[in-house]
């Protein structure tokens, strides 16, 4: 039996993280064995490459060494949680994976996407979703939302300029384009049980 593989992407602000936590909850509550977690971290190793990648002392990293820091944590996660929770037959929430490595190192990093994905099928030999929920949000109301959340303290890739992050968002929205039969776009606009409703409503094609 294998599982189902759930990953949502997006820019800072979009509410992933608490829409992940209500899928999750909501899959729960039908009896489904889930598992949430989340990128870059969701094992120990990953969580070690994580405190590397977003503290904001040092100089920090160029994108290259990024991309591979990013596919490092990510091959850690996917041998020693992900895979092992899809054999056994459950569901794996994911907030963030490889799209974030395309969308940030590549889009807003400038290294090509044929290399994010060379990485990719070496690190874990590119599994990829199921269903990829992208949620998406005008810049202004996304910045709102961030100053309410982190008070100005934004992390290392957080804190980037406005244009880098819209290379990100144009990137995502060129991934969902070109597979739309992997990806779900929803509107991140409005009250979370609002959004919740929508994401439901995607999940309910593959789950
Ligand atoms: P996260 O903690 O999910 O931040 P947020 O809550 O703001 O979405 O992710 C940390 C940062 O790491 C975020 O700025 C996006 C970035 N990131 C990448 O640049 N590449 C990746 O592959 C992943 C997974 C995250």
């Amino acid at each position: 039996m294998t599982g189902l593989f759930i990953a949502f992407e997006g820019g800072e602000g979009a509410g992933k993280s608490t829409q992940a936590r209500l899928l999750a909850e909501a899959l729960r509550a039908q009896g489904r064995d889930v598992v949430l977690t989340r990128e870059p971290g969701g094992t120990a190793g990953a969580e070690a490459i994580r405190a590397l990648l977003l503290s904001t002392e040092g100089e920090g990293w160029g994108p290259r060494a990024e991309a591979l820091l990013f596919a490092a944590a990510r091959a850690d996660h996917v041998e020693r949680l992900i895979r092992p929770t899809l054999a056994r037959g459950a569901i794996v929430i994911c907030d963030r994976f490889l799209d974030s490595s395309r969308a940030y190192q590549g889009g807003g990093g400038g290294v090509s996407d044929e290399d994010v994905l060379a990485l990719h099928a070496i690190g874990s030999e590119g599994l990829l979703p199921d269903l990829t929920v992208l949620l998406t949000l005008a810049p202004d109301e996304a910045a709102h939302r961030l100053a309410l959340r982190d008070q100005g303290q934004s992390d290392r890739i957080g804190g980037r300029d406005a244009a880098y992050h819209a290379r990100v968002a144009k990137a995502f929205e060129r991934f969902a384009a070109a597979e739309p039969q992997r990806f779900a776009r929803i509107d991140a606009a409005g009250d979370p049980a609002q959004v919740h409703a929508r994401v439901l409503a995607a999940v309910e094609r593959v789950a």
